[in-house]
């Protein structure tokens, strides 16, 4: 079945899957057309300014209310409360999680790596990995905590959810806003990927400053889906993740049941594939903030506390300079993953469905390798960096490694010998 999508980044929108079901002239009329509830769901404070509010009118067969009682659900690998444990400043770095032998969904999969902040203090993110071989069926999941960015590594993924169908493939982000409820099938049979859960402000696209009015992620890119319902009764399972802890609560009915919205909260994907990427042309390297995809902004203005960053395709020409990403310490702290291909400055190690955290000033950089060919290379021919994808959740804030992550088979325990090569090439005779 091709979906159909609208076109824009966090545009007000209206759509329907069955003729007139949108109530005209008013959000929430006596009685709503074909017997259908309307039920505001709002992802920004009620007096936010006109242009950060967010909200959306849904127009279903049952409202999000008609459930019965929520009880605990462990899962022991999910988390968010980060820093009881004593956070090494040694660069880390990962082997992709294997895909698990027992029949796993989406939300069983999810292993928390790292994080900052709290759903409490509506500041920070949860880091987490998935990999998963099972669809969810007759159970549907919503986060309280955060909205959920999605990255597929490895396995096409579809998301059900209460305000339509998305599609996704690898090289595609998809943004479930906190609160809407949603299933992962996996149409390949299983999936793997990362998924930044943010605590804080909702994801907005930068400014562009002196950039102009193009370049880097344009609106037009960012898909919504229309409308879409099932009419499904039996027992469903209704998980939340709420302050930390998932939870369980029983329905006889699919809360997959919005005929119409109008709004402008609501999921989205993007094609990492489309963004404009924009670089040098003279000499030296950008920040990386040149390669911001979305934002999460803080109440600190410049400083974000969560950014989507990516590392796609491009060709590098600036002459007389390092071309590689140049050694640095940041203030910020670097999770990085691997979507497909090689990672331009590290040799060997990054392997896709992999990560690495580079904390607050800890030292990294390429390695020992990249550096010498870096040093060596022609630099009157353009590099192409073609076949790739990388991207980065760079955080205001320190991020803690889980004890899971810290005690993981997957940890690389020698991934800091990857500059024990660099040797010095200083002579202090020679300038
Ligand atoms: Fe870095």
């Amino acid at each position: 079945m091709a979906l159909s999508y609208l076109s824009g980044f966090a545009n007000h929108q209206e759509t329907e899957a069955l003729p007139g079901a949108l109530p005209k002239g008013r959000n929430s009329p006596q009685r709503c057309p074909y017997g259908l509830y309307a039920e505001q769901l709002s992802g920004t404070a009620f007096t936010a300014p006109r242009g950060d509010n967010r909200h959306a009118w849904l127009y279903r067969i049952l409202p999000a209310a008609v459930h019965r009682s929520f009880q605990p659900l462990e899962h022991p690998l999910l988390a968010s409360d980060f820093g009881h444990l004593a956070t090494p400043p040694t660069q880390l770095r990962w082997d992709p999680l294997p895909f698990p032998a027992a029949p796993t969904d989406f939300v069983d999969g999810l292993v928390t790596f790292a994080g900052n902040g709290s759903p409490q203090g509506q500041s920070g993110c949860g880091i987490h990995l998935y990999a998963a071989n099972r669809s969810m069926d007759q159970r549907v999941f919503y986060d309280a905590d955060g909205e959920l960015l999605v990255v597929p590594q490895e396995g096409r993924l579809r998301f059900a959810t209460e305000l339509g169908l998305i599609d996704a493939e690898p090289q595609e982000i998809v943004v479930i806003p906190r609160g809407v409820r949603f299933r992962v099938e996996l149409p390949e049979g299983a999936g793997r990927g990362y998924v930044c859960e943010n605590f804080g402000a909702l994801y907005r696209l930068p400014d562009l400053g002196p950039i102009g009015s193009n370049g880097l992620a344009a609106p037009r890119d960012f898909l919504t889906p229309v409308a879409w319902f099932e009419d499904r009764s039996g027992p469903f399972e209704l998980v939340a993740k709420f302050m930390g802890k998932l939870w369980s609560a029983e329905m006889d009915h699919s809360p997959l049941d919005v005929v119409a919205w109008h709004g402008n909260y609501a999921p989205y994907k993007y094609d990492l594939r489309r963004f404009n990427t924009i670089g040098s042309v003279s000499h030296d390297h950008p920040d990386p903030s040149i390669f911001l995809v979305l934002q999460s902004r803080s109440d600190t203005p410049g400083v974000d506390s969560v950014d989507f960053l990516i590392f796609p395709p491009r060709v590098l020409v600036a002459e007389d300079t390092f071309r590689p990403p140049w050694f640095h310490r940041n203030i910020a702290s670097e999770f990085m993953g691997l979507i497909h291909g090689v990672y331009d400055a590290k040799a060997e190690g990054f392997r896709p469905g992999g990560a690495s955290l580079h904390n607050c000033m800890s030292g990294h950089g390429p390695d020992a390798a990249t550096f010498e060919r870096a040093i060596q290379a022609d630099l009157s021919q353009p590099d192409y960096i073609r076949d790739t994808m990388a991207f980065m959740f760079e955080t205001r804030c320190v991020l803690h490694p889980t004890r899971h992550a810290l005690e993981s088979a997957q940890l690389q325990a020698d991934y800091y010998r990857c500059w024990e090569g660099l040797r010095k090439h200083f002579d202090g005779r020679q300038p």
